[in-house]
């Protein structure tokens, strides 16, 4: 029987008890907790690769990054060739913000765990939003913020040269509600490393806006940290959770193999 227990007051739950991980009723449940809860953690799952991908296609369609479904989390370049890209994750930030339907949920099974750091931290913010003052919800509603690799680029490696800078700004950008309103009526704030600026705001109190509203969701009382110890499987919303790595060495172990779901939900 599955049994699960609340990670912290906001978000996550621990599952436990999963014998078939391909079974209706136990996908159903995860599907579920997945929505609560946001962050879903199964310790020592140690899923091969195999049903790791199969468990993922229950929940839904796989993303295939360069020819394959799982992806290296690793900062060492001969695993993962845009090692240096990823150190962008020790930024707060919600994966595919420059896209218009952007990934509903992301697997990770820890293969190696790093000796110092590599945790990850989690932030709701659907719990976030529902705790804005009534006066806070209006000053944000309506405001669109735009969001772009460039802006996350720019906060984990701002000594770049001007080449690079530049080649950054050329790639994709998107506008958004900074209040996402879900079909089924849940709201949650779209923010994190990939928000340059807030439409039509001078961009000092664009920028004083963002980062306050960033300390805000991040919070204790909205967050979660995951220790990784190996074969620990976690899965989270990312259409609703903030994420980072705590920093790790880029000589050190740690390995995530991850898998990339696709979403059914555009931005606003
Ligand atoms: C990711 C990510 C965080 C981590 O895979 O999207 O942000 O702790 N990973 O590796
Ligand atoms: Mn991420």
């Amino acid at each position: 029987m599955i049994r699960t227990t609340a990670l912290s007051p906001s978000l996550g739950v621990e599952v436990t008890g999963i014998d078939d991980w391909l079974d209706e009723a136990v996908i159903a449940q995860c599907l579920e907790a997945l929505k609560w809860r946001g962050v879903l953690l199964v310790r020592g799952a140690d899923l091969d690769d195999e049903t790791q991908l199969a468990f993922s296609r229950r929940i839904g369609e796989v993303v295939n990054v360069n020819g394959s479904e799982i992806f290296t989390v690793s900062l060492d370049p001969a695993k993962n060739a845009a090692a240096e890209y990823l150190k962008g994750t020790f930024q707060w930030h919600i994966d595919g913000t420059t896209d218009p339907v952007p990934i509903k949920a992301t697997t990770l099974t820890a293969r190696h765990v790093a000796m110092a750091g590599g945790g990850t931290e989690f932030a709701s913010t659907y719990a976030a939003y529902d705790h804005l003052t009534r006066e806070e919800r209006r000053r944000y509603e309506g405001l669109r913020v735009v969001h772009s690799f460039g802006a996350s680029q720019r906060l984990t490696r701002p000594h770049a040269g001007e080449k690079e800078k530049a080649f950054w700004d050329t790639l994709p950008k998107q506008e958004v509600s900074l209040v996402w309103e879900r079909a089924d009526g849940r709201r949650s704030l779209v923010i994190g490393s990939t928000a340059d600026h807030i439409v039509g705001m001078d961009p000092d109190e664009s920028r004083a806006l963002l980062d306050e509203l960033l300390d805000y969701c991040t919070q204790e009382r909205f967050r979660y940290t995951h220790d990784w110890r190996v074969g620990d499987l976690v899965m989270w919303d990312n259409t609703g959770m903030l994420h980072r790595a705590l920093p790790y060495d880029a000589s050190s172990e740690r390995e995530m193999h991850r898998t990339t779901i696709f979403g059914d939900e555009a931005f606003t």
